[in-house]
């Protein structure tokens, strides 16, 4: 997670954004951020800290699950879609090899990082992409050729996003174990939807919910951690046998982004 210090909204690169209207509270925001914190270490996760840069002109550095995706120690880097966010790049990019990550990336086409890319199925056999908002889908040939192992390729499923407030994968997608999924249906285009059904046992939530950013929370084993509101998600996690755990994140949310985007998954 990336500390909030510079935290704000400034400028619109998504529907959930408005500047003038819906400013951001910062100590509200830092204290959001620290429940956030203990809630995922109460879970039974590690959390590292990484120290913001580039200050005031990298606001939206917060949501580091946009960095990268990771597998084992290989990480792959966003080539951020928005110019605002393209230079958070080269510090995620020191700090992950700072921390025994061998780091790819390319700069010919989008990618937004976990925020659109997340790995399921037995030993991340697939990953789901989204595609068409943030993430470019021709940049899934060399994510794959770089992220395979000799040991272990993956099969990647590029799936197209079709509402501006779901813009990023994780907005609308939620992997709870190997082969169950959160998802809010309409975010996906109808192919999408078809293919997402074949690979694994959908459940999906309301618009409500969904607005509530309720599929952008972090898993920890049976603990699911989301913004507070979405009562129903709740409900439906309770029924399938987790734990909903909720956590006000009303600052993030102005920003458009919540639990799972203001953590990168790493592997120790
Ligand atoms: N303001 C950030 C952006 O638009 C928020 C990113 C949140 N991402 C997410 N997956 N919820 O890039």
């Amino acid at each position: 997670m990336c500390k909030p210090t510079y935290y704000r909204v400034e400028y619109s690169i998504n529907p959930w954004m408005n500047p003038s209207e819906n400013p951001v509270d910062r100590t509200l925001a830092m204290y959001q951020w620290n429940s956030l914190r203990l809630a995922i270490e109460t879970a039974g996760a590690i959390i590292d800290v990484m120290e913001p840069h580039g200050g005031e002109h990298l606001p939206d550095m917060v949501f580091a699950a946009n960095a990268a995706i990771i597998r084992g120690k290989k990480a792959y880097l966003a080539n951020f879609q928005c110019v605002e966010r393209k230079n958070e790049r080269h510090f995620y990019k020191k700090w992950l090899q700072a921390h025994g990550y061998e780091t790819f990336g390319s700069m010919d086409y989008a990618f937004e990082g976990e925020g659109d890319a997340r790995w399921v199925g037995r030993n991340q056999s697939k990953l789901v992409c989204g595609v068409g908002a943030r993430t470019d889908a021709r940049i899934i040939s060399d994510l794959k050729d770089k992220m395979k192992t000799d040991s272990q390729d993956f099969k990647a499923i590029a799936l197209k996003l079709v509402d501006p407030r779901f813009y990023h994968l994780e907005t609308c997608f939620c992997p709870l174990a190997e082969d169950l999924a959160l998802w809010y249906p309409d975010a996906f285009d109808s192919v999408a939807q078809h293919n997402l059904k074949q690979e694994m046992e959908m459940v999906p939530i309301s618009e409500a919910d969904a607005t509530k950013f309720a599929c952008d929370a972090v898993v920890v084993g049976k603990n699911v951690i989301l913004n507070k509101g979405a009562d129903d998600t709740g409900k439906t996690l309770q029924r399938l046998g987790f734990i909903p755990n909720f956590v006000d994140l009303s600052e993030f949310i102005k920003g458009g982004g919540s639990s799972k985007n203001l953590a990168l998954t790493l592997t120790m």
